[in-house]
């Protein structure tokens, strides 16, 4: 089937580009000290991560349980949960998946929640791994000095969990254009990891787990001194915004099918809304350029730029979301093409998955 021919709005997916892109960093980064455990919130879907582990991944990276539980579905990992688990229900289902035999390790940066983690093993019987996240500049999460990351490794240990290193995301660097700017902020935030790891070496606590790293900051932190491994994601789709950013090395891997149901004077109407499109990164543009989606209602796109004046009515247009994240968990399946042609359907089994 043509890819113009799948009902919309549907994503599609570029395989050559995708399979470039997993070339790509895997080209880039052998021989480097840092390995890569690729970000799950990006593809949501085993079928990328299964190419990602085959071409030398040590694993996979993960934001929420349910994520990690489609992987453990999936036979895939190991999973590093960059992200704290909180709240006795999510304890219960960390411990199910240690049951199961997952190897998956979590973050803390909490003295609560590591005996929340004592008291699920306690529970449960099971033994679970942590890494402590430190807040390296972006202030969400994390540890703000190395004597309370020094104190948590410490308790960690005490309490019978397996220590297994530190964390941290320099996500207030990896999106800045300005290629100076962007090094010098993710230096900066690199720097604060590297004092932690420091403090935790001196004090007999050696981290074993140093994970970092976005897609805009993969270059720096690949080489960074002490860094064993890389979070970033978004480098196997680049959305719009990334593109941006990095318009060199990655391809862009990702569309939106849309409908035109309207074409007017000084703009168009197609069929992709905030329900299937999102624009917090800002407008999405077709994949020629010529088209912007300036304004999007609950079901349409209201659709400006030169390219309208050759619209008609049922012309498929495909527009490329300026955040693949939370534009693909809005759907449940990518339509798979090589070329013009769709050559399979991958479900997107973790889209939702925020829990
Ligand atoms: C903790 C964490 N690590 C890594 C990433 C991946 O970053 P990128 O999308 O730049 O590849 C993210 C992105 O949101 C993140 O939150």
């Amino acid at each position: 089937m043509h890819k113009h021919d799948v009902d919309t709005p549907a994503l599609l997916l570029d395989l050559d580009a995708v399979e470039t892109n997993i070339r790509t960093m895997a080209e880039f980064l052998a021989g480097k000290p840092a390995s890569l455990r690729p970000h799950f919130k990006t593809p949501k879907c085993p079928e990328v991560a299964r190419r990602q582990l085959e071409a030398g991944a040590i694993g996979i990276t993960v934001a929420k349980l349910g994520e990690a539980e489609v992987l453990a579905d999936a036979g895939l990992g190991p999973i590093l949960m960059a992200n704290e688990v909180v709240g006795p229900q999510k304890i219960d289902r960390l411990m199910a998946l240690l049951s199961r035999g997952v190897d998956i390790t979590v973050a803390v940066e909490s003295a609560f929640n590591i005996q929340e983690l004592a008291d699920g093993a306690k529970r449960s019987g099971q033994r679970p791994a942590a890494i402590i996240e430190v807040d390296s500049g972006m202030h969400r999460c994390g540890t703000a000095e190395p004597r309370e990351t020094v104190e948590l490794a410490r308790a960690l240990v005490d309490a019978g969990i397996e220590y297994r290193g530190i964390m941290g995301y320099e996500g207030h660097a990896v999106l800045i254009a300005d290629e100076e700017e962007r090094r010098e902020k993710t230096e900066a935030a690199l720097a604060i990891v590297q004092e932690h790891v420091e403090a935790l070496a001196e004090a007999g606590l050696p981290a074993g787990i140093v994970s970092v790293g976005g897609t805009g900051s993969h270059e720096i932190a690949a080489t960074h001194p002490h860094v064993t491994e890389l979070q970033a994601g978004s480098y196997v789709f680049m959305d719009g915004r990334y593109q941006e950013v990095l318009p060199r090395r990655f391809q862009g891997a990702l569309t939106l099918l849309t409908t035109v149901l309207s074409v007017r004077d000084r703009y168009a109407v197609a069929d992709a809304g905030m329900k299937s499109l999102t624009n917090e990164f800002g407008p999405p543009f077709s994949v020629d350029g010529g088209v912007k989606v300036a304004r999007l209602s609950e079901e349409h796109a209201t659709l400006t730029g030169e390219g309208i004046a050759s619209l008609r009515p049922g012309d498929r247009i495909e527009v490329v979301p300026s955040h693949g994240d939370t534009t693909l968990n809005l759907h449940d399946r990518y339509h798979v093409v090589r070329g013009d042609e769709v050559v399979d359907e991958w479900p997107i089994l973790a889209a939702r998955k925020f829990k």
